[in-house]
């Protein structure tokens, strides 16, 4: 074969290989057999090994684990996606609208809106169907994430009546509730994962996900701005907007028609001051003339529209001294840096701390003793140092450096790979690691303990009363001394012990959330309760066996293996299965509905329009059986939406039918 002709197949190999990966790992579904499949790759192979000068760092053979796409497709957008002009006083916008009123005279209006904080997303529709959904990207092309835009409920994915043509696009902001970030956030870090900083970072690192079961457990909305058709529908943009929301689409209320540039004023003013009365965070207002005619005769300049602009709120900034860093020591170890701070008052709240999230993020600030420092409430939650007022600087001030040592226990601190936080590897014995896991187990979401508080599990742990989760469970043995220490009265001790006795009834799915595993949720908790019956089978389950339990990954089957095998950890359950905590999940009694699946076995995986549970009970009602994970006894893999390639590799390898839902109902007679 000579050098040319062997770089033509190389490069006809490539593209096909990245076509089929992408047909399998994004569609989930397959053209051609995992054999054939092989085959291609080692024909890819070989000639990539006799012609090495041929050999690109993208081919299908150099990634990692074989072939997996980690990228979403990209598709370029058919009107590139502009960014606005931003301004920021009163005289920058009386400007534009100088520049307006010399380009098409006095008459137009312009509409206001709010300026939505979150990435911007194009959406293209045919024949009312949600067709393709696009990231901003580069503005000229970006990431195709139409199946986890499918799972935002308020896009639709089937437009309302039938006024709508027949196809087009429509813009508009993918955004994260302010509530829904705090819960979210507050259970990563429970979980034991990173926070994000704001709900815009949550928002399009959640659009990026790979998996679109993860997408559809975090809530996004959307607000749609911009219609874009062919053919012009309407003469305005405020028509347009009534028109989109009647078929269906979110479009946000608080948008307003203003005759000139005073009334436009008059809505920054406004919601200057309201918009932390908002359920999300905004961060400007967005300024557009009204008619579509006029807004042609405006044009654009290379990268936004001369038609519209931003006007972007000031952030309230204070400065303050810096009075300490300190460290906070959470339960799964992390450390996180805080700035102690002489109170200052800061959009209506006094501010006294304020976070430092990592040791990169004091990298970048180079705090010195004695700084002033600025600090910002935007629309975020929780105050943020900007950075440091050199000039107030007292010269020859030592510099504060993160530290080295967890600052509970003097443990020399971890790092894990990838990850920006570093860790006190000592759980065993880094006090506040303990009580945060005390801390953790007795509270409202897992035990949910009466009469006992996160200051009370200090004390106990600082008297040497309790060292591990089981010893609550034998305090009842130290009641005398717990009386004698004075600290507590009799009455509150008998509450504490009767709500220690009572949580004994907690169901299992709040004992091993309890228990702090990282990456274990209480959602996870409970899909493990339900798939593994009792705390034996997950302990003994192996890695092919967790991933197969609704929504199990990986990483999440990693975690649960490390945790189990640690000998202590196993000690530890046992003491508390010996003191009666519940470790077998309360079975659901199955009624019998048909025979339909008598002697027939069945493994549900992906994402379907009933749960996976209910799934689960159609099947044991009609006397099938679930397995625990995927072999030659199976007889069915019912696949939905997003099924890890991982199981429909293994049962592509066994000749396992693979069935879908409906496939399912229609061996009931059901459809
Ligand atoms: S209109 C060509 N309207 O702001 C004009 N954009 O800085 C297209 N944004 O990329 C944008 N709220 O992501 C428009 N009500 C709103 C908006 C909005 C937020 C974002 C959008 C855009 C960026 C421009």
């Amino acid at each position: 074969m000579s050098p040319a002709e062997a770089k033509q197949q190389i490069e006809a190999l490539s593209a096909e290989l990245k076509q089929h990966s992408y047909n399998y790992y994004v569609l989930a579904m397959p053209a051609i057999s995992d054999f054939e499949f092989d085959k291609k790759l080692e024909a890819l192979a070989a000639l990539e090994k006799q012609f090495p000068e041929f050999l690109e760092p993208d081919s299908p053979t150099q990634n990692v684990g074989g072939f997996i796409t980690k990228e979403f497709k990209q598709v370029k957008h058919r009107w590139p996606m502009l960014s606005l002009g931003n301004t920021y006083n009163e005289q920058e916008l009386l400007d534009f609208d100088q520049r307006i009123r010399k380009a098409i005279g006095d008459n137009f209006q312009y509409v206001c809106e709010l300026k939505f904080d979150g990435l911007s997303m194009s959406l293209t529709y045919e024949n009312g169907k949600l067709l393709r959904a696009v990231t901003r990207g580069d503005g000229t092309q970006g990431d195709e994430v139409t199946n986890n835009v499918r799972t935002i409920q308020s896009i639709p994915r089937q437009l309302k009546g039938g006024d709508y043509p027949a196809e087009f696009e429509i813009r508009g902001e993918v955004f994260m509730h302010l509530k829904a970030f705090e819960r979210l956030n507050n259970e990563r870090v429970e979980n034991g994962e990173q926070p994000y900083a704001n709900p815009r970072n949550f928002a399009s690192g959640t659009v990026k996900l790979q998996d679109s079961s993860e997408v559809a457990k975090r809530p996004l909305d959307c607000f749609l701005y911009f219609l874009y058709t062919e053919k012009p529908l309407f003469k305005t943009h405020w028509e347009s907007l009534q028109a989109v929301k009647s078929w269906g689409f979110h479009v946000n209320e608080h948008s307003r028609l203003c005759n000139d540039i005073d009334g436009v004023m008059a809505f920054i003013k406004e919601w200057d001051k309201r918009r932390f009365d908002l359920s999300y965070d905004i961060d400007g207002i967005v300024i557009k003339v009204n008619s579509y005619g006029q807004q042609e005769e405006l044009g654009f300049t290379a990268k936004s529209p001369r038609w519209a602009i931003s006007y972007k709120f000031k952030a309230e900034q204070v400065q303050t001294e810096l009075l300490a860093v300190t460290y906070q020591v959470g339960r799964t170890g992390a450390v996180t840096p805080v700035a102690n701070l002489k109170p200052v008052l800061l959009a209506g709240t006094t501010v006294k701390r304020a976070t430092l999230h990592n040791a990169n993020e004091m990298l970048r600030l180079d705090l010195h003793e004695g700084d002033w420092v600025f600090v910002e409430k935007g629309g975020e939650i929780i105050p943020k140092i900007i950075n440091v007022n050199l000039e107030k600087r007292v010269a020859g001030a030592p510099t504060i450096d993160y530290v080295t040592e967890c600052p509970a226990c003097g443990t020399p601190l971890t790092r894990v790979e990838g990850e920006a936080a570093f860790y006190c590897p000592n759980d065993g014995g880094c006090p506040p690691q303990i009580t945060g896991k005390m801390q953790h187990f007795i509270g409202r979401k897992a035990m949910n303990i009466d009469g006992l508080g996160d200051e009370t599990i200090e004390t106990l742990y600082s008297k040497g009363f309790i060292r591990h989760i089981s010893d609550l469970y034998t305090l009842d043995q130290h009641a005398d001394e717990l009386k004698q220490m004075g600290r507590f009265g009799e009455k509150s001790i008998t509450n504490m012990l009767d709500g220690i006795e009572k949580s004994k009834q907690m169901p299992f799915e709040k004992v091993l959330f309890g228990l702090g595993i990282r990456y274990i949720g209480e959602t996870v908790a409970k899909k493990l309760t339900i798939h593994f019956k009792n705390i034996d089978n997950l302990i003994a389950a192996t890695l092919d066996e967790l991933i197969v339990a609704e929504e199990i990954g990986e990483r999440i089957a990693h975690s649960l293996i490390e945790y189990f095998g640690i000998g202590q950890h196993r000690q530890e359950i046992e003491k508390l299965r010996a003191a009666g905590l519940q470790f077998v999940s309360e079975e659901k009694e199955v009624v019998l509905q048909s025979e339909a699946l008598a002697g027939k076995t069945f493994i549900i995986s992906g994402t379907f329009e009933k749960s996976r549970d209910e799934l689960k009970d159609i099947i044991e009602q009609n006397g099938g059986k679930i397995l625990s994970s995927i072999s030659a006894k199976l007889n069915y893999l019912v696949a939905g939406d997003n099924m890890g390639p991982s199981k429909l590799e293994k049962a592509q390898k066994l000749n396992i039918p693979i069935i879908s839902d409906e496939e399912l109902m229609g061996m009931l007679g059901a459809v």
